[in-house]
């Protein structure tokens, strides 16, 4: 599995509520899945959304299960500030660290969020620890370390003597995902039912660039927080951008309609214990 060590945040990138909601039809698509497929006999008390991000899915888990408090949890104030708009609880905690505040809950969800964390093979059983008896763990991560757009980030970072090339050396995004395999031995033992399937979305982008817009939203977040600084056309952020814009175009090109596909595999791990 990962690194083997503590469940430490592997980077801590500065997210920004507004560009990653550029695509929310297509990020909570997932988390509508997962949701509708989560079982529990009731009765529930408390449902915990890890790395809740924006929000998206808080109300989506209030109307799944009326009667459970639903609580946010997530790293960054930015996107907490967007959630707690809403009207939810939301705490802001490391998920490496984070236990429930109030004793065992009844679901814990996770929509695109566990992958920025390292040590999963400590984690998910930790995870399990903080549920009731008949609990669940509902988790989806990203699948995408071998596609084009994020192994590009690594490649376009590192050429030599460009204006971003120093400043970019050792940053790293979301690190490697386990393999399936991985999770299932890690789990099997310890829950009373286990699965777990992959799932690969189409999403349909449209606008100038919209890959990048969307790495923008999310995997590309640490290099560019690396490279803040002025906005102006010959700043190291903006020559970044371009270099990663030319060198993606090619994978992804547009159809006759304009509209650019992006194929998105996720990994789905739904526990219960
Ligand atoms: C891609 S967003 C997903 C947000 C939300 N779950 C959704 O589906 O829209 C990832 C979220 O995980 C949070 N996150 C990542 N690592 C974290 C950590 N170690 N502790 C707390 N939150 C973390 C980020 O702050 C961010 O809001």
């Amino acid at each position: 599995m990962s690194d083997g060590g503590t469940a430490a945040a592997a980077a801590n990138p500065g997210w920004d509520p507004a560009q990653y909601l550029r695509f929310a039809d297509e990020r909570l698509r997932p988390a509508l899945d997962l949701i509708a497929r989560i079982q529990h006999p009731g009765p529930m008390r408390r449902v915990v959304d890890l790395g809740c991000g924006a929000g998206n899915a808080l109300p989506v888990l209030a109307a799944r299960f009326p009667g459970a408090e639903v609580i946010g949890v997530d790293g960054s104030a930015a996107m907490l500030a967007r959630a707690a708009k809403a009207g939810f609880r939301v705490e802001q905690a490391d998920i490496a660290t984070w236990t429930p505040a109030d004793g065992p809950v009844d679901v814990i969800f996770s929509n695109a969020a566990l992958h920025w964390l390292t040590g999963h093979e400590t984690l998910f059983p930790r995870l399990l620890g903080c549920l009731a008896p008949g609990g669940v763990l509902a988790v989806q991560i990203p699948a995408m370390d071998d596609a084009p757009f994020r192994t590009l980030q690594y490649e376009v970072a590192a050429r030599e003597g460009q204006p971003w090339t120093e400043r970019l050396r050792g940053v790293r995004s979301a690190p490697p995902i386990p393999a399936p395999e991985a999770y299932y031995d890690l789990l099997a033992g310890r829950t009373a039912a286990l699965d777990l399937w992959l799932t690969e979305y189409i999403h349909v982008l449209r606008g100038p660039d919209p890959i990048v817009q969307w790495a923008m939203g999310t995997s590309l977040r640490p290099f560019l927080d690396a490279l803040d600084g002025p906005e102006g056309t010959d700043s190291p952020r903006s020559a970044f951008l371009a270099a990663y814009a030319e060198a993606v175009r090619p994978h992804y090109p547009p159809r006759a309609d304009g509209a650019v596909l992006l194929p998105f595999r996720r990994l789905f791990i739904l526990a219960r214990v």
